[in-house]
């Protein structure tokens, strides 16, 4: 891919009118949002939405969230707008919340996944807001790595991980908030689908309680209620091990594993004088934790880890998000 550089705060005019540009001739660019990067395509433009799936490999039937500039973009991706939406939207947008609802007729059947709904958001990230008001039509952008790896807080990750992928890639630093944003379901009942950026407890506050999916699907048909909420997500090539402090086996654990002659890891919240090759210190608060998750993964990855132990996160619905990917990361 290529590359250009911008200030993620007052993106260069020029460098976003070049993406805008070719975004409206179909091509793909990756760009920076408040949570991940993103990989963009205009979501009315069918063989647009094509490249997405062929460059991440992603099942054709996991739908896409639509990216808008504003309010008004986003009402008119929805052929119902439920008071609950505009609750939402008010509270938080631009930021990474995610609106599932039904599908007006604008978008390639694709973005949607033959889905009669569209999950819609409008991002908050300067950069991202800047190239969606330049280009001026929705986009559709998953994160920007390869199906059922980590997705990417640095334009680095973008590279190492779509490497043949011919498109741009907007370097606009590391994403600010870390882990993918929250999905609702605004059909029917309220529903949570995936954790993430925004806590449930704070759109509780607005809509009330929100519905959980049962169970955790493991393939990807599309008559799931999300169905890109595989098991198999977000995860790292090392083996994750979570533990928690008091469990005294974990340090012959790492002596055996370390005996094999393979790569250790650990991502700590707490000073623990664990006997691995490459310690992470990790945040003690949940926003800063999923801040630097990704990249922490990343790392252990590029230092060759195969074996890593992650201290168990509290029990707390605070840690929901970082729980959630942590649980998926770890599953194999
Ligand atoms: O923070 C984010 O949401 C990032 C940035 C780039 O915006 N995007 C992202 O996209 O995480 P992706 O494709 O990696 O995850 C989108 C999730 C998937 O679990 C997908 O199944 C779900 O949203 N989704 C999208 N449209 C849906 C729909 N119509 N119904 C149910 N789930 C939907
Ligand atoms: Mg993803």
């Amino acid at each position: 891919m290529d590359l250009v550089v911008v200030d993620p705060l007052r993106p260069d005019p020029e460098r976003v009118a070049e993406a805008a540009a070719r975004l409206r001739a179909g091509g793909l660019v990756a760009l920076p949002t408040e949570t991940v990067y993103g990989l963009a395509a205009d979501a009315t433009n069918p063989q647009a939405v094509a490249g997405i799936y062929a460059a991440k490999g992603r099942p054709s039937t996991n739908p896409l969230i639509v990216h808008v500039a504003d309010l008004e973009a986003a009402r008119a991706l929805a052929s119902d707008w439920p008071d609950t939406a505009e609750a939402l939207a008010a509270r938080f947008w631009p930021g990474p919340l995610t609106l599932v609802l039904p599908r007006a007729v604008a978008l390639a059947d694709a973005v949607t996944a033959g889905l009669d709904t569209v999950g819609i958001r409008v991002p908050s990230h300067p950069v991202a807001s800047a190239i969606l008001a330049a280009c001026g039509r929705p986009l559709a952008a998953p994160s920007a790595n390869l199906s059922t790896a980590l997705s990417p807080t640095t334009a680095a990750h973008v590279a190492l991980g779509l490497e043949e992928v011919e498109g741009l890639i907007v370097d606009g630093g590391a994403t600010p908030v870390g882990i993918e944003s929250t999905v609702v379901s605004l059909v029917g009942r309220p529903t949570l689908l995936r954790p993430g950026a925004v806590g449930a407890e704070e759109i509780e506050e607005v809509v009330g309680t929100l519905e959980r999916r049962e169970g955790t699907p493991r393939t990807g048909d599309a008559g799931l209620p999300s169905p890109g909420l595989l098991e198999r997500h977000y995860a790292p090539n090392a083996a994750l091990r979570p533990f928690d402090p008091e469990d005294p086996d974990v340090a012959h654990e790492i002596e055996a594993v370390r005996g094999e002659g393979r790569i250790t890891g650990a991502l700590l919240r707490s000073p623990l004088p664990l006997d691995v090759d490459h310690t992470v210190p990790m945040s003690p608060d949940p926003a800063g934790y999923a801040r630097t998750l990704y990249a922490s993964l990343h790392g252990l990855d590029l230092a060759g880890a195969e074996v890593v132990w992650v201290e168990r996160p509290p029990d707390d619905p605070a840690w929901e998000a970082v729980r959630d990917r942590l649980r998926r990361a770890s599953s194999r």
